[in-house]
């Protein structure tokens, strides 16, 4: 582990500021060659602006980059930089309208190769990742995971010296992440040096041999991960003893939910019916009464109906969905990526047509593929892709926190003062730890994990009696997640409303009264005790139960539902 020569990667001394934000404080690192390094810190501590950095594309202040010694390449000078540093970036870089081909050797055409070898090329990566996905498919057509896939495999295919990944798994699911660290060992093995940027310290842990903590771009730490706790880590990256006591509190997986005033806890949800779904029920229906340890949602009203839903989607698609969220219950969906989970919230919050089946809000009948319609009966949304739904990025952070309520805002002539806006929206923005430089500042200029929190700031302005959020906490970092996470609870034992959280991540699913898993668009299952088991959550989302658990279990090799559709 002693360095040998010049670092492949070494910064000293790094500034950035824009504006008045500071956004890297003299920071200093240095990658080796084979060396896996994470790099840490809370949403808006830097992070991406040092690859911004690293990557060529923007221009420090102050301070060097050198790369095996030498001074890095002029900013601008794409190829210069492109022979050392490949980055997927935490931003989709990739060209809609050109197909995953072109996408995956784009600016990196090989010489005396053909379309023909590239698509063939293109097919075979694509299958080592276990995605099939054609490589003529224009990747506007692609998921957010198919995507990110296609991102990663063209930094992995330019051959760079170092490859930077900023938040690469955030869009992956499990077994696309474990094949991503797998490249990432094979890379290291080889000599690349990787700098591996994540919120799911976790993963730090798992494939990093040392890490760098950012706060406020500053480095505060750089060590062995081997030398740190989970806990040590947190502290570092929050830098005060009582959050990150706090933060600790919401981490481990299967512990009884994380959320202070929360929906009462230790009640299950109402009784799920099992496998196949609740069946179809007139809008005044009651939720079944359960036998033991009635929950606040017991007899509560049906906030949420969805009957025989079923959707083409070519993201995920659903083959007769039902289900019921009451008033005051936090409802997981969850499943692989193809399960469907993501269509259903978007069909449900009218963000997206579906083909058969049926969406009612307090009885009333939810058009298909109507957004707005599904907006004015109370109907919030958490979208998955937040750049392309999320927010509007040239409007300050608190014009897009209230957007939603613009109406309610205005004085009877119709005025809005921005004073009201940026009280209206502080409480919202502070609650959610939302780092910004001002209520005036464009949400497009804010850290991802920043953007990620004004949509659910946006969405809970509104008083929902529903709210769909997909994947809410993509990309927010450890001890803003569970502020988060509170607020969505919180909202429903406040205020009666449903949520019905659609998500991979087993950690949301902690606030949720019950977890309904979906295999291949259908109700596979349904977890109503509270807190669920991670490793049985794992295991439903496969298509596995019983005593397939166990074998899984034993160590010995177990298909899933997926592979034996095939
Ligand atoms: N183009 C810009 N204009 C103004 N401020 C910016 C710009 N880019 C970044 N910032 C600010 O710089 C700070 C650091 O942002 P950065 O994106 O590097 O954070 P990060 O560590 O990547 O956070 P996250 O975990 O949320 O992705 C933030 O306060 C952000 O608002
Ligand atoms: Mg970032």
């Amino acid at each position: 582990m002693t360095p040998s020569g010049p670092a492949l990667v070494d910064v000293a001394g790094v500034e950035k500021r824009f504006g008045t934000t500071r956004a890297l404080r003299g920071v200093g690192l240095s990658l080796r060659s084979g060396q896996c390094l994470g790099l840490v810190g809370r949403n808006g501590a830097g992070k991406s602006t040092l690859v911004s950095i690293l990557s060529g594309l923007s221009e420090p202040d102050a301070g060097t980059v050198r790369f095996d010694g030498q001074p890095a390449p002029r900013v601008g000078d794409i190829d210069g930089w492109q022979m050392w540093i490949a980055t997927v970036f935490q931003h989709s870089m990739i060209v809609p309208d050109l197909s995953v081909a072109e996408n995956v050797f784009l600016g990196n055409t090989p010489r005396l190769v053909s379309w023909h070898q590239m698509r063939r090329r293109t097919r075979d990566i694509m299958r080592e990742w276990g995605l099939r996905i054609a490589p003529e498919t224009p990747c506007r057509d692609l998921s957010v995971e198919q995507l990110q896939v296609v991102e990663i495999v063209r930094a992995l295919v330019r051959g760079a010296r170092c490859v930077i990944l900023d938040e690469p798994t955030a869009a992956l699911e499990r077994q696309a992440a474990q094949r991503l660290f797998e490249r990432v060992r094979q890379l290291t093995a080889s000599g690349v040096g990787v700098l591996y940027i994540s919120h799911h310290l976790e993963e730090v842990f798992e494939i990093c041999q040392d890490v760098v903590v950012l706060r406020d771009g500053e480095v505060v730490a750089t060590a062995p991960t081997a030398s740190l706790r989970r806990d040590d880590l947190v502290a570092l990256m929050v830098g005060d003893v009582g959050q990150a006591t706090s933060a600790r509190a919401a981490a481990p997986a299967g512990a009884a939910r994380p959320v202070p005033g929360g929906p009462a806890s230790g009640g299950p949800g109402p009784g799920g019916p099992g496998p196949g779904g609740p069946g179809p029920g007139g809008p005044a229906e009651q939720a079944p009464a359960r036998e033991a340890g009635a929950g606040p949602a017991a007899r509560a009203e049906v906030v949420l109906a969805v009957d025989g839903l079923v959707s083409d989607a070519a993201r995920g698609r659903l083959s007769g969905v039902s289900l019921r969220v009451h008033a005051g219950e936090v409802v997981g969906v969850t499943g692989l990526l193809s399960a469907g989970v993501a269509t259903l919230g978007r069909a449900v919050a009218g963000a997206e047509d579906y083909a058969a089946g049926q969406v009612r809000l307090h009885g009333r009948r939810i058009p298909p593929g109507r957004r707005d319609v599904a907006q004015r009966a109370g109907i919030g949304y958490v979208p998955e892709d937040r750049r392309a739904e999320g927010f509007v990025a040239r409007l300050g952070v608190a014009e897009n926190a209230t957007m939603t309520i613009t109406s309610q805002l205005s004085d009877r002539f119709g005025v809005l003062r921005p004073g009201h806006r940026a009280a209206a929206a502080a409480p919202l923005t502070s609650r959610l730890s939302l780092v910004s430089s001002g209520p005036g500042q464009p949400a497009g200029e804010l850290s991802g994990g920043n953007q990620q929190k004004i949509t659910v700031a946006r969405t809970l302005a509104h008083h929902p009696s529903l709210i769909v959020a997909i994947t809410p906490t993509r990309g927010v970092d450890v001890a803003a997640k569970e502020l988060l996470l509170g607020s969505l609870a919180d909202v429903a034992s406040s205020s009666e409303a449903g949520v019905l959280l659609c998500s991979d991540e087993l950690s949301d699913l902690e606030i949720c009264d019950r977890v309904i898993v979906l295999v291949r668009g259908e109700v596979f299952t349904e977890f109503t005790r509270p807190p669920f088991d991670r490793d049985e959550l794992i295991v439903a989302t496969e298509g596995l139960t019983g005593t397939t658990i166990s074998a899984a279990f034993g160590g010995t090799e177990y298909g899933s539902a997926e592979e034996a559709a095939e």
